[in-house]
């Protein structure tokens, strides 16, 4: 594993279509976890990616317990999404183990060049591996790299998918440039993450199950409560829909929508590059 470094896990009813046009991020407090001291607000990238490491032999069975099998059908709706447009490359950011790169190859047959990126050595050695093992070898192209300042040129990629990953980006309009500096004029941004369900019984059972049940899970199934917390922290302080449309937006992304999926818990934002 490599030091210093460390971080969090990982939404089909149709609900909204909004199209909003200036915006901030979200602020700051802070947090101290168990075994994984990180402060989801001050944390630094080398704590996230140290943190995703640390649970990265628990992270996809974790992912489909702990979202009771849902994060496939998510996963299957931002592929389908990126059906759309006509592409010949694709970027998943973010990739973690790979699970959406995955369903993106499925879905377009292999006739798409993928490539993942993601920080974590650990979670894409993971991937690599799961692409061996169902023989896919020399279909999805693993890279270590930062979301922030991305090893590719300008206009390279027709899509850029990012899955449960931006809430965990320290810089998210840095990020946001960036992918739409890759972006092809005329490609797609599209970004799924966590949400939170309005307000009312379903809102409260929501919060008591991700900030309290979440991590006891988790440590109950051999994984780190702590890193677990921090991914109902980082839920918890995530602009809300219509406020992630604008700030998609103040990175250069125009016709910036959003779909809210299972009752509020995940949205997909889509952008476009003219
Ligand atoms: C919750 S996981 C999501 C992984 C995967 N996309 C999925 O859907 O399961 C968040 C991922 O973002 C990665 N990550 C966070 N900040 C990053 C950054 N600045 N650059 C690259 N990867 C980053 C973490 O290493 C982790 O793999």
């Amino acid at each position: 594993m490599k030091t210093g470094r460390k971080a969090v896990p990982s939404g089909s009813s149709l609900s909204t279509i909004s199209n909003v046009s200036s915006l901030t991020d979200s602020p700051a407090d802070a947090l101290v976890m168990d075994k994984n001291i990180v402060d989801h607000k001050e944390r630094r990238a080398s704590e996230v990616d140290r943190m995703f490491s640390s649970i990265a032999i628990h992270y996809d069975l974790l992912n489909h317990i702990l979202s009771f099998g849902l994060d496939k059908g998510w996963r299957r709706k931002v592929a389908s999404e990126t059906r759309k447009t006509e592409c010949r490359k694709i970027l998943d950011v973010c990739t973690g183990t790979g699970d959406t790169a995955i369903e993106l190859f499925r879905q377009w047959k292999g006739q798409v060049h993928i490539e993942a990126i993601d920080f974590s050595r650990e979670l894409i050695e993971i991937g690599r591996k799961k692409i061996n093992e169902a023989g896919l070898n020399g279909t999805i192209f693993f890279k270590e790299s930062n979301a922030e300042a991305l090893p590719y040129k300008d206009n390279q990629f027709d899509v850029v998918t990012i899955t449960f990953g931006l809430r965990n980006i320290m810089d998210r309009i840095q990020a946001l440039k960036e992918f739409y500096r890759v972006t092809k004029p005329g490609g797609v941004f599209i970004c799924l993450e966590f949400s939170q369900p309005a307000h009312g019984l379903f809102h409260a059972l929501y919060s008591f199950y991700l900030i309290k049940l979440v991590p006891m899970i988790a440590a109950v199934l051999g994984s780190d409560a702590g890193a677990y917390r921090y991914l109902g922290m980082t839920i918890k302080d995530f602009p809300p829909p219509r406020e992630l449309v604008r700030l998609i937006e103040s990175a250069g992304w125009r016709d910036v929508t959003y779909l809210s999926l299972t009752s509020g818990i995940v949205a997909m934002h889509r952008g476009k590059k003219y």
